[in-house]
């Protein structure tokens, strides 16, 4: 009765095995499946797959059907037909286990059955040119059975499982990749958004530490308010990563940067078929912060259709899909954002009272650059810091000279804008410093705004030039020769500027 083929009478069982196995996802789940197919399409009366444990040195089973054994239960390589098949990678086929002294019935099936005698078939399991299980099947015995023909069936379906098991291995190897990339990120971060990277010694960013400190482990909404560029987003990423919540996601959304229409569905989602584009559905951004903080940038843009959806869901802390009638429990921390004047707004009547007060639960305020221009200097290095080695240079210090124009400066545009002005000396200066020429013109022409004293031109070379020595003769320690090499002259000069400038080199060394 050998063949070397399936019997053509088995196609739709294998073609069911390889669909279970194709389409569930969890291994354990598809392998008892392949059990259950086996028992109501091929008359097994047990079943059991088992699959090395490489970690511990022996076999598990992972699925059994039809006997005792569960997946709890363990064997050792080698032992009964199932460890040798394992250890062999070859079937073994017992016509009548009566006979057999390696048959240890471990799914105690034998004992159970109501036949007089039993088959049984054990096939290995192979994936990518190993054995790395076997499956075996309890059948009643029967003297006409084509055991060659059964043990081949099984062999195919045998095969089958090796390539789900190995799908699975690869998804599983690409799942713990992707969970250690994903805690490495967060732990980076969380690193970034430290309090401790937030800048600033100034009495006012003090206030600021405390609050967030104060508020963080809570649960309340903050709103953070402030000019543009003074770290507003900064701080919402600390709350968040300093909160109780730091390891569920932080979810922005830009309220200035979406159409309102848009804003609506990022928000809340929308059902298949909500609109006319709407073909799948879409979870919305308090969905996607379930369990974490949701930042809400520019709020004050916000068009009054979707204050009041906002406004409900704060009261309720439920959220509708659109199409959908159904409600969602989230569980959000809100953090808000704007440097727009509420109040006013809520005089004018653009912005709702009754949200304001919702969102200004505690608020932060961040003050403008300008008010706290002790905090200038100490901002100024963190970011020379953070982009000298970016970009390949090794500046360590900004002259006093480009401190004085960066104290002089009023700053519109806040610790952003103090950030990009050091970006960018950091690209044109060529030293080991920057220097007041470095920096862009706009700080340059800070006279025309009224913080610059009016120099004339020579007196300005001369400030210049008095920069130039004093950094020479610092990275130079006090020595004049060397300070000469640094700027390229000779140590007569250096020693006239010295005079002139009446400077006094004995203070480097
Ligand atoms: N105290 C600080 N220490 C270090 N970096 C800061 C500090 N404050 C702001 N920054 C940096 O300045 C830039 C602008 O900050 P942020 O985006 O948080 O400002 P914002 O208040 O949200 O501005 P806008 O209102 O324009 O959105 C960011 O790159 C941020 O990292
Ligand atoms: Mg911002």
């Amino acid at each position: 009765m050998s063949s070397r083929h399936p019997d053509p009478r088995q196609l739709p069982d294998l073609l069911e095995v390889s669909q279970t196995l194709g389409t569930t996802l969890n291994l354990r789940t598809a392998l008892q499946r392949v059990l259950a197919i086996l028992e109501e399409n091929h008359g097994t009366l047990s079943g059991i797959i088992v699959l090395r444990d490489d970690e511990a040195g022996d076999l598990a089973v992972e699925a059994a059907s039809g006997g005792t054994t569960n997946a709890r239960t363990r064997y050792r390589m080698g032992e009964g037909i199932t460890g040798r098949v394992v250890q062999s990678g070859r079937p073994v086929i017992v016509p009548r286990v009566s006979r057999e002294p390696l048959f240890l019935d471990r799914t105690q099936v034998f004992r159970r059955s109501r036949e007089n005698e039993l088959s049984y078939i054990c096939v290995p399991i192979r994936a990518e040119r190993r054995t790395v299980g076997a499956l075996g099947a309890a059948l009643p015995y029967s003297r006409d059975r084509g055991y060659e023909q059964e043990a081949q069936f099984l062999g195919v379906v045998g095969s089958m499982v090796g390539q789900a098991v190995r799908v699975h291995h690869l998804v599983e190897a690409e799942r713990k990749r992707l969970l250690d990339e994903n805690t490495k990120l967060r732990q980076e971060l969380t690193e970034r958004y430290d309090l401790r990277n937030i800048v600033g010694a100034s009495r006012a960013m003090q206030q600021v530490y405390e609050q967030v400190a104060q508020v963080a482990p809570s649960n309340t909404t903050v709103l953070l308010r402030g000019e543009s560029g003074t770290g507003k987003e900064l701080v919402a990423h600390a709350l968040h990563y300093s909160s109780p919540r730091a390891k569920k996601p932080f979810v922005k959304v830009s309220c200035a940067a979406l159409p309102e229409t848009l804003v609506e569905s990022e928000l809340f989602g929308y059902e298949p078929g909500a609109f006319t584009d709407a073909r799948s559905q879409k979870k919305g951004r308090f969905e996607l912060a379930h369990g974490g903080t949701l930042f809400l940038d520019e709020i004050g843009e916000l068009s009054p259709a979707i204050q009041i959806k906002l406004l409900r869901v704060l009261q309720e802390r439920e959220i509708e899909r659109l199409g959908s009638v159904d409600s969602i429990k989230v569980d959000v921390r809100l953090v808000a954002a704007t440097n727009k004047d509420l109040e006013e707004a809520v005089r004018q009547g653009t912005f709702r009272e009754d949200l304001f007060y919702r969102l200004n639960v505690f608020g932060i305020f961040l003050p403008p650059l300008r008010e706290r221009k002790t905090d200038i200097s100490l901002l100024a290095d963190h970011f020379v810091e953070k982009y000298a080695a970016g970009q390949g240079k090794d500046v360590r210090r900004i002259a006093t000279s480009a401190i004085d124009l960066l104290m002089s400066y009023h700053w519109p545009g806040n610790v952003r804008e103090l950030e990009n002005c050091i970006e960018r000396a950091l690209l044109v200066c060529e030293g080991g410093a920057i220097h007041a020429h470095h920096l862009p013109p706009s700080l340059q022409t800070a006279e025309v705004s009224g913080t610059l004293p009016r120099q004339s031109l020579k007196d300005a070379l001369a400030a210049h030039e008095k920069d130039l020595v004093l950094d020479a003769l610092k990275s130079a320690r006090g020595n004049r020769a060397r300070a000469a090499r640094l700027l390229h002259t000779t140590e007569r000069i250096i020693g006239y500027a010295v005079r002139k400038h009446g400077l006094d080199p004995s203070r480097f060394k």
